[in-house]
């Protein structure tokens, strides 16, 4: 008898899937790849009992494997058999072919529910994949995190109001929030934030009264597609809820504050996950207030929820923002490690700490974080920026995830070898309570994330988190296959697009990682100089000789030094620095010249010249696939190509104009360069 995965080849091969606009107003994007059929799979779930998880895969298995089989097929059936956790974690799943079709294997629901997904992608935008398929996932924690306020406005948000709030009440659209946990379930996420690190008044409220029935409604929505839900604090909670006088973590008083807090939070939401707590940063509140240290803060959060289950996700986003520019010694990079190292170890088994991927703040390039390898005893979150703050808003095209591989592949040199993605599992004390975050990126725009193409980021966050062997250009190609009809040859070039689109936007941006260059506070657009003379500690220091921001031990900061041996080492010489991290490290003149061969200057003639050049040719790209494309589609990135178009050509001008006025070096190719 011929299988149904070979019939299911043949379909493929047909070229019928279409993308279809669902529920009238949201695209389904990667999980509305159809044929057109009427027929529907049979299938059954061997141990019989009911979960909220159990039937969202009821529900969702009839409109996700329609395409498995045409009219007229005889009958075929999913059988969902339990699987060998010693093998398969809780949430890991085989995939098997059987007589009568396939059987997904798991030791939970979850893990069905994942083999679903898991299977209908490898029927549908996969390459050849040979049966049994296992996967297991990489990461246990798979979260994102949202920074919507109770207002509907979205901190870095480019994709329109939030999903969850609008004009401070909860929004209560449970199809919507159902439709996204469908989505992120889709690619493995399994726990969610959602409300803003930045906990502003009406939000502090959120752990207590009539909020909680609200966010109990979301939560179980939520657990329903096997994801945990979990809140944003105010570490000064305790004064503005609670009438308290003090904040202070080793007050008694404060501590049992919390602890009845959380009981009542647990009475409501029985399987909520926890709290984020983003303490003493940029104007937060936080334990340095009483003269506490952030162990002190952290631990006694974690000692309320610790009873049941909960855990405390504690940002190391703690640094001075209110800087002397003319300070040469104070440096914002070496603030998570001169805090967070010290403390390694002393931190209950219920706190995890959450590390951006660089010392600064979601470049487009930066050095990976120092506490990477360097925290040896403590549970430790990656936060990954999916959200394009500084990466284009979500109107220039900026595929993250090649970003995101080199960070998690990075080798932090501590012993003989240990990359991020290692030291995150081996050095959490409690493994289960490691992981990524990312930032989210969706809103109330009809495709979700305002960017058709931005989509990919999100996807891809989901499915290199849990599985990191995935490279970023299978990733794009997956989805490209999963969004779109198009020939191998067309789904080539728009995956083409995708994985190069970083370093595009980094050759029109800001050079060699010197970082920052863009407008204050909205983040987008060039202002060279616009944090120079500020107090945020993000500063380039060119002069008429150079450029560059000296952090090595001879001459700097010292911030090499935090650094494994191997590591330092590498970045403090100059003659070993990598050119993309160049300015980051080292202030150099612009004559100084690179691995590559070219001088500074002409680097950053060059790629920005080049820079613009790429984006018209993403153009070109964009208009031969046009008659391939749904409309919608079509037209949502051809608008913003144009807009990309335009902020690259002021990046380049501007950048240029202005590094030729410092230096007085001409081009050498003699472009068009301002006076
Ligand atoms: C950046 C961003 C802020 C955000 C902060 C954080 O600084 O611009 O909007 O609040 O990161 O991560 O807490």
């Amino acid at each position: 008898m011929e299988s149904i995965f070979m019939r299911k080849r043949r379909i493929r091969n047909e070229a019928l899937w279409r993308t279809e606009i669902m529920h009238g107003r949201r695209d389904f994007c990667w999980l509305t790849k159809q044929v057109q059929n009427k027929n529907i799979i049979t299938y059954y779930l061997d141990d019989g009992k009911k979960t909220a998880v159990t039937e969202t895969i009821e529900r969702e298995m009839p409109l996700l494997f329609k395409e498995i089989r045409r009219s007229g097929s005889p009958d075929a059936s999913i059988a969902f058999l339990p699987g060998d956790e010693a093998a398969l974690g809780t949430e890991g799943y085989r995939i098997g072919e059987t007589e009568a079709g396939y059987k997904i294997e798991s030791a939970s629901p979850a893990g069905y529910l994942y083999g679903m997904y898991g299977l209908h992608r490898l029927l549908t935008a996969q390459n050849e994949t040979g049966f049994p398929y296992e996967s297991v996932p990489d990461q246990s924690i798979r979260m994102i995190d949202h920074w919507d306020n109770f207002d509907g406005s979205i901190e870095r948000g480019y994709a329109g109001e939030s999903i969850f709030y609008d004009h401070n009440t909860f929004r209560g659209d449970m199809e919507l929030i159902r439709q996204y946990a469908r989505l992120l379930a889709s690619v493995g996420i399994n726990a969610v934030l959602i409300n803003n690190v930045n906990v502003h008044r009406a939000e502090t409220f959120f752990v207590t009264g009539e909020a909680l029935t609200e966010i109990r409604k979301i939560s179980d929505v939520l657990a329903a597609y096997g994801i945990k839900t979990y809140l944003s604090v105010n570490f000064a909670a305790p004064i503005t809820v609670g009438q308290l006088k003090s904040a202070d973590p080793l007050e008694p008083e404060v501590a049992s504050w919390w602890e009845e807090t959380v009981k009542r939070i647990y009475e409501e939401i029985p399987d909520f996950a926890g709290f984020v707590v983003k303490a003493d940063s940029e104007g937060e509140p936080g334990p340095f207030t009483y003269g506490r240290n952030h162990d002190d803060g952290a631990n006694m959060l974690a000692r309320a929820a610790g009873p049941y289950g909960g855990v405390i996700i504690w940002r190391c986003f703690v640094y001075d923002c209110a800087q002397d520019w003319w300070n040469r010694e104070a440096d914002r990079a070496r603030a998570a490690y001169d805090i967070f190292e010290p403390l390694d170890g002393r931190f209950l088994d219920n706190v995890i700490l959450q590390i951006k991927n660089g010392p600064i703040d979601f470049q487009i390039r930066e050095p990976v974080s120092p506490l990477f390898g360097a925290l040896k005893k403590t549970n430790q979150i990656l936060e990954f920026q999916i959200t394009q703050e500084y990466t284009g808003h979500q109107r220039d095209i900026c595929y993250l995830v090649p970003m995101w591989k080199e960070t998690m592949d990075f080798d932090t040199k501590h012993g003989k070898s240990l990359t991020v993605k290692e030291a995150l599992r081996e050095n959490s004390p409690v493994r289960r309570r490691s992981g990524i975050a990312g930032v989210g990126n969706v809103g109330m725009d009809a495709n979700w994330t305002g960017s058709k193409l931005a989509q990919a980021n999100l996807y891809g966050f989901g499915r290199l988190v849990w599985n990191h062997e995935l490279s970023a250009e299978a990733i794009a190609e997956e989805w490209v296959r999963q969004s779109f009809c198009l020939t191998e040859e067309k789904c080539g070039k728009l995956a083409a697009i995708l994985t190069t689109s970083r370093e595009v936007y980094e050759a029109y941006t800001c050079p060699l990682s010197v970082g920052f260059m863009c407008k204050p506070s909205i983040h987008y657009g060039v202002d060279i100089d616009g944090y120079e003379y500020d107090r945020w500690g993000t500063y380039h220091y060119a002069d008429r000789d150079g450029v560059g921001r000296d952090r090595t031990v001879k001459t700097g900061t010292s911030y090499t030094r935090q650094y494994s041996d191997a590591r330092f080492s590498e970045y403090e010489d100059l003659s070993s620095c990598p050119d993309e991290l160049l300015l980051f490290f080292h202030h150099v003149p612009y004559t100084h010249v690179l691995h590559s061969g070219k001088t500074v200057i002409q680097h950053i003639y060059d790629t920005h010249f080049e820079g613009v050049e790429r984006v018209r040719e993403y153009q070109a790209v964009w208009e031969s696939l046009k008659d391939s494309l749904d409309e919608e589609s079509y037209l949502n990135m051809k608008e913003r190509l144009v807009w990309q178009m335009e902020n690259a050509v002021s990046w380049r001008d501007q950048v240029n104009t202005y590094f030729y006025r410092k230096s007085g070096i001409p081009d050498e190719k003699g472009r068009k360069i301002y006076q």
